[in-house]
């Protein structure tokens, strides 16, 4: 199968809204600070962009879980890979996710995340393809809206392919 990646959100759009969502961030957590939680590997390069504009106290931690294998849908069942590594407890957790397309994993994460007594829990996603919604799930902050196509880069993997690209791009894949 040949895989061909069409460009759907550029490097400077990405950089742009990123630098808008941080500046929403900056304001509602001004009195408390956040911890980050990046949820590994597919939201490193969004959470890296998004700390960067954070002028607040951060404080960074790091979970993995994993749902999907190396195809383009979800697998449906979700491990926990790695647990945070500082604790949750009193915290203001925000949850960095790279994209939320059936809801599964994030449903997974917050409600975990919750049981561990944080001050609060938020969700802040790159992408959100809500069409692809199976279990409904609360997310305070969105980077962009995208229909239903598989996409790649900035973080996103394809059988852990192209997560280094610039851009977000559409994944087709071609007999
Ligand atoms: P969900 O549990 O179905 O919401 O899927 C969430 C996870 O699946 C994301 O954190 C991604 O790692 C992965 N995923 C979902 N859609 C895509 C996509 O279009 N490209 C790459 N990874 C995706
Ligand atoms: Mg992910």
């Amino acid at each position: 199968m040949k895989e061909e990646i069409h460009i759907r959100i550029r490097e400077e759009e990405l950089y742009k809204r990123i630098a808008e969502l941080a500046e929403e961030i900056n304001r509602d957590y001004a009195e408390t600070g956040v911890r980050l939680l990046c949820i590994l590997g597919g939201s490193v390069f969004f959470t890296c962009e998004l700390a960067k504009h954070l002028t607040i106290p951060v404080t960074m931690d790091f979970m993995r879980v994993s749902s999907y294998g190396d195809s383009v849908d979800s697998s449906g069942s979700i491990t926990l890979e790695q647990e945070p590594h500082m604790s949750v407890e009193n915290h203001h957790i925000l949850i960095v996710e790279d994209i939320v397309d059936s809801g599964r994993t994030l449903a997974f994460l917050a409600n975990g995340l919750k049981k561990k007594n944080p001050k609060s829990v938020k969700v802040c996603t790159m992408l959100d393809k809500p069409d692809r919604r199976v279990t409904p799930v609360e997310i305070d902050y969105t980077g962009f809206v995208i229909e239903d196509y598989f996409v790649v880069g900035f973080g996103l993997d394809y059988a852990q392919k192209y997560r280094n690209l610039p851009y977000i791009g559409e994944l087709e894949l071609k007999d």
